[in-house]
C-alpha cells in the first residue's frame, strides 16, 4: 500500500492519526508501519459498538463433581485417565501467550522466579507437574505452547537454555498467537513508536484457530489424539495432564471438562460455572445479581459456588467442528504503554487502554455439556496474577510453602 491508499483505509476507520509522524520516517519505518496497518483485521472496531440488544439468557446453576464425589471413584477415574494417556488420546496446552501486566515483569510470566534462595521458574514448576505424570504413564504427551510476536523468543531461548527441563524436546510444539491493535479509551489505535502500533496478543480463547493457521492441527487431526488439556501458565500448583480428571471426564460422557474451585466467600472475584440457555457457560462475578451470588441450592451450598481456574478439558472432534466459528472479541481495560505527543513511551500504572481478546469462556459455550470438576483450591490453585495482594507472588510462594515446595 501507498501513502494515499493507506491514508484512505485509515479515514474510512477515523484512524489516521497514525500517519501523523509519517513525514520523518526513514522508507524502513515506513514499510513497517504500513504493514502493520495492512495487516489489521478491522472487524475487531465492531466489538465496541455496545447498540446490539444483549440476547435475553436463562442462566442456571450447574453441579459439580464434588472432592468427595470423586474420592469415591478415585481408582477407576484414575486407570481410565491412564489408559487414555498410555494410547496417546492426551495432548497438552499451555497458554503462555498474555503480556502479565498486572505483575509487570519484562520478560514472559512463565520465566518469573517464585524461588527465594533458588532459581525455581514457572515454567520449571509446571513442566516438572507434567513430567510426574509422563514418568507414572510411562510415555511423553505432546505439549503446544501458545506464545506471541511479543514473547516468543524469549520463551523458546528460556525452554532451550533450561535443557526443556527434561521434558523430550520433539514433544514441545511453540506457536504464535495473532495480534490485534490496541486503542485509548475513545477508539484511537495507541502507537509504541512513531512507526509501529500498540498491538497486544488476541486473547486467552483463540487458541484453536491459532494452532490451525501455524500449521499444527493437521498432525493433530490424523493421529490418535481425542483430548486436549488447556491450561493456563499462571497457576504455580496447577494439575497438568491430570489422569484422574481425564478419566472422570471420559466416564462422565460428558463433551469436555473443567476444573474449578470452591469459592471462598460469596463476592470472590472469580468466573462462576452454570449454564445459559441450556449450555454450559461462565458467568463473571460482575453479572451475577445480587440474588444469584447469594442463591444457596437445598444442601446450603452456593448456586453459583464453583469459580473457574482456566484448566479445561476439550474434544478435538468438536473443536474440529467449530473451527470456522468467528470468536467474539471482548473489550478489556488494560495497561498499554504508548507514546505521548512527545514522542516518549509512557508505561501507565493503571488501565489507560482497550485491548482486543477472545476468551476461553466463549469456548465452552461450543461444547453441549461439562464434566465440574472440584479440585482443592489449596493444593491445585496459586495464580501469580499481581505484583502485591490478592492472588500475588506472596500469595502463591505461600501456597507453594504449604505444599511442601522448599523455596
Ligand atoms: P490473563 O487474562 O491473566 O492475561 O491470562 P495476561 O495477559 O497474562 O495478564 P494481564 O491481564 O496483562 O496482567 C490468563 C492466561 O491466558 C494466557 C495467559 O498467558 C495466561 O496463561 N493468555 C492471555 C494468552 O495466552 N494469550 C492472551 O492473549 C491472553
Amino acid at each position: 500500500m501507498n501513502y494515499e491508499e493507506t491514508l484512505n483505509l485509515l479515514s474510512e476507520y477515523k484512524q489516521s492519526h497514525l500517519l501523523q509522524y509519517w513525514d520523518n520516517l526513514s522508507d524502513k519505518e515506513k514499510e513497517i508501519l504500513t504493514s502493520q496497518i495492512n495487516d489489521v483485521d478491522w472487524s475487531f472496531l465492531n466489538s465496541m459498538d455496545k447498540s446490539a440488544p444483549k440476547k435475553a439468557s436463562l442462566i442456571q446453576p450447574l453441579d459439580a463433581l464434588s472432592i468427595d464425589n470423586i474420592k469415591e471413584q478415585v481408582i477407576s477415574y484414575k486407570s481410565t485417565g491412564i489408559k487414555a494417556i498410555q494410547e496417546g488420546k492426551l495432548c497438552l496446552l499451555l497458554l503462555a501467550g498474555g503480556q502479565g501486566t498486572r505483575l509487570g515483569h519484562d520478560k514472559p510470566k512463565g520465566c518469573f522466579n517464585m524461588g527465594v534462595t533458588k532459581e525455581m521458574s514457572i515454567f520449571s514448576l509446571l513442566m516438572s507437574n507434567t513430567l510426574k505424570i509422563v514418568k507414572e504413564a510411562g510415555t511423553w504427551i505432546h505439549l503446544y505452547i501458545m506464545t506471541s510476536d511479543i514473547n516468543y523468543d524469549d520463551t523458546t531461548e528460556f525452554f532451550q537454555a533450561n535443557n526443556y527441563f527434561d521434558y523430550n524436546p520433539e514433544y514441545i510444539h511453540f506457536f504464535v498467537q495473532e495480534l490485534n491493535p490496541s486503542t485509548d479509551m475513545n477508539g484511537k489505535i495507541l502507537m509504541n513508536s512513531p512507526y509501529s502500533l500498540a498491538l497486544s496478543p488476541n486473547g486467552n480463547g483463540g487458541w484453536f484457530s491459532s494452532m490451525n493457521k501455524a500449521g499444527l492441527l493437521q498432525k493433530i487431526f490424523d493421529s490418535s489424539i481425542e483430548w486436549i488439556n488447556v491450561f493456563a501458565v499462571d497457576n504455580v500448583l496447577q494439575g497438568i495432564a491430570d489422569p484422574i480428571f481425564l478419566g472422570a471426564t471420559i466416564e462422565s460422557g460428558k463433551m469436555c471438562g473443567a476444573k474449578v474451585v470452591r469459592k471462598a466467600f460469596p463476592e470472590e472475584k472469580v468466573g462462576a460455572i452454570c449454564k445459559e440457555n441450556g449450555k454450559p457457560h461462565i458467568i463473571e462475578y460482575y453479572e451475577l445479581s445480587e440474588e444469584m451470588t447469594y442463591q444457596k441450592n437445598d444442601d446450603g451450598s452456593l448456586a453459583y459456588g464453583f469459580g473457574v481456574i482456566l484448566n479445561y478439558l476439550f474434544p478435538i472432534s468438536r473443536l474440529k467442528e467449530t473451527l470456522d466459528n468467528k470468536m467474539p472479541l471482548h473489550v478489556v481495560k488494560k495497561i498499554v504503554p504508548y507514546i505521548n505527543e512527545n514522542k516518549e513511551l509512557i508505561y501507565p500504572t493503571e488501565p489507560n487502554g482497550l485491548k482486543f481478546e477472545t476468551l476461553a469462556l466463549d469456548l465452552i459455550h461450543e461444547m453441549d455439556d461439562c464434566l465440574v470438576f472440584e479440585v482443592d483450591r489449596e493444593k491445585e490453585f496459586a495464580p501469580v496474577k499481581n505484583k502485591s495482594g490478592v492472588d500475588s507472588i506472596d500469595t502463591a510462594r505461600e501456597l507453594l510453602k504449604k505444599n511442601g515446595y522448599e523455596l
